[in-house]
C-alpha cells in the first residue's frame, strides 16, 4: 500500500505516547505520578444530577448534540465564567470533546505550512507535535527556573515576525505550575494583539490555584484571546471527555465548521454530567475543598523533595498538579524507566516538556494520599542515589 500521511511523523514521536502506554501499564505496587489524574470521586451531586437530567431529555440524552454544544451548557459556561470575573456571552463559547480535541482544532483553525508558533520552554508536550504535524514550526520563549518559569515580554518581541501566528500560554501551567498575572500578563497579550497574533491561553489548571489568584488573558483582549479549556482538571472527571472554548467569533465558526468534520459534536450524556456540575450552586464550595486537599498534597510532595532528593532544584508551584525538578539527569526518559522498573514509581522525563530542563522530572501530587506521595519521592530519592545522581 502507498504511505501515510506524513503529517503523522511528529506525531508519532510525541511524548504524549509515553503517558498514553503508562496508563495501560500496572505493574503490582506501582506508585503511580505521572498523569494529572485526580483520585478524587466527581462529587454526588454530579452524578444524581445527570440522572435527574436523563429523566427530563429522555432520549435527547442519547441523541446528536449540536456541534457548537447543548445551548444550555455554553450557557452554564459563560455563566461560570461571568462569576468568575471574565465576560463571556454563550455565543462565543464551543463545547469540545476534550481539550485535546480544542487544542488540535484550534491550531488546525489557525495555522499554515510556514507560519511560526510561540512556545515557552519548558511547556505542555502536546503543543509541539501538533504545530509540526501542521507544518508550522515553533519557535521558543525560553523560561528560567530562577526566574520561577516567568515568562519575559521583552524577550517575545524579539520572537514575534510577520510570520507568527500565535503564541501559546499554558497559564497556570504544567509542568511547571507558574502562573502569569497582572501587568506581565497585560503586556503580553497586548503586545501580541497589536502584532495582530492570537494568544491561545490553556486554563485547564485554572481554578486549581493555591498561592495568588487567577488572572484571565481574556480581560485584555477579546480579539486576541482564544482560551481552551477542560472539566478533566475541575470536577476532575477526564473520562468524560469533555472540553471548551472560548474566544472571537470567527473562531468560533470557524470550530463548528471543523468539528462537523472532524467529530460531530461532544457525547450528549458527558455533556448533560458537565451540566449538572454546574448548575449545582454547592460547586463553589466543593472547588475550596479540592484546592484545600491539593494544597496539602502539594506541600507533601515538596517536603519529601527537600528530604529525599535534596539536591533537586525545583519552585514550589502555587497552581496546578505537578512538581518540576531539575535532578541535571543526562537521559531522563531512561532515568523514568529505571525508576518505573526498578523502584515501582512512574514519573515524567523532563525531555518531554522542555529542550532546556530535559534532565528534569514531573511528577504528579494530585492521585495519591500525601503518606503515599511521600513513600513515591522516597523511592525517587532512593534510586537517584543509587544510580548516583543527587
Ligand atoms: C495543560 C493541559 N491542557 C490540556 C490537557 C488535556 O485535557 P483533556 O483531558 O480535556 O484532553 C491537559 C491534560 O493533562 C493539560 O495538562
Amino acid at each position: 500500500m502507498r504511505p501515510l500521511s506524513s503529517r503523522l511523523g511528529p506525531l508519532r514521536h510525541s511524548p504524549v505516547s509515553t503517558v498514553n502506554s503508562l496508563l495501560v501499564s500496572q505493574p503490582p505496587g506501582l506508585i503511580r505520578m505521572h498523569a494529572g489524574e485526580p483520585n478524587v470521586p466527581p462529587p454526588p451531586e454530579l452524578i444524581e444530577g445527570l440522572q435527574a437530567l436523563v429523566k427530563e431529555y429522555g432520549q435527547r440524552a442519547f441523541a446528536y448534540a449540536p456541534v457548537l454544544g447543548l445551548p444550555e451548557l455554553r450557557e452554564a459556561i459563560a455563566e461560570d465564567l461571568r462569576a468568575l470575573g471574565a465576560s463571556v456571552e454563550a455565543s462565543q463559547v464551543v463545547v469540545t470533546p476534550s481539550s485535546t480535541t480544542g487544542i488540535y482544532s484550534v491550531l488546525e483553525a489557525l495555522l499554515e505550512p510556514g507560519d511560526e508558533v510561540v512556545l515557552t520552554d519548558p511547556t505542555f508536550m502536546m503543543y509541539r507535535p501538533i504545530v509540526e504535524s501542521l507544518g508550522a514550526r515553533v519557535v521558543w520563549l525560553p523560561e528560567e527556573l530562577e526566574d520561577g518559569f516567568q515568562p519575559d515580554p521583552e524577550a517575545l518581541k524579539e520572537l514575534i515576525t510577520p510570520r507568527t501566528k500565535a503564541l501559546v500560554l499554558v497559564n497556570p501551567d504544567n509542568p511547571t505550575g507558574r502562573l502569569v498575572a497582572g501587568e506581565r500578563l497585560r503586556a503580553i497579550v497586548e503586545y501580541a494583539q497589536d502584532k495582530g497574533v492570537y494568544v491561545v491561553v490553556d486554563e485547564a489548571y485554572r481554578t486549581l490555584v493555591y498561592d495568588g489568584s487567577y488572572d484571565f488573558a481574556w480581560r485584555h483582549s477579546q480579539e486576541a484571546v482564544i482560551a481552551v479549556n477542560t472539566f478533566s482538571k475541575d470536577p476532575g472527571v477526564p473520562g468524560l471527555r469533555i472540553g471548551y472554548i472560548y474566544g472571537p467569533e470567527d473562531i468560533i465558526r470557524a470550530l463548528e465548521v471543523l468539528g462537523a468534520h472532524a467529530h460531530f459534536g461532544a457525547s450528549s450524556l458527558s455533556q448533560l454530567a458537565i451540566l449538572a456540575y454546574l448548575r449545582w450552586p454547592g460547586r463553589w464550595g466543593f472547588r475550596r475543598s479540592i484546592v484545600d486537599l491539593y494544597r496539602a498534597r502539594r506541600d507533601a510532595a515538596v517536603r519529601a523533595l527537600r528530604r529525599y532528593v535534596p539536591s533537586a532544584r525545583f519552585v514550589e508551584p502555587p497552581t496546578g498538579m505537578y512538581v518540576f525538578f531539575d535532578v541535571g539527569a543526562k537521559d531522563s526518559e531512561a532515568l523514568v524507566k529505571g525508576l518505573l522498573e526498578r523502584a515501582r514509581v512512574s514519573l515524567m522525563p523532563g525531555s518531554a516538556f522542555s529542550e532546556r530542563y530535559k534532565g528534569a522530572l514531573r511528577l504528579t501530587f494530585v492521585t495519591s494520599e500525601p503518606q503515599v506521595i511521600e513513600e513515591g519521592v522516597r523511592r525517587v530519592g532512593q534510586y537517584l542515589a543509587s544510580v548516583g545522581i543527587g
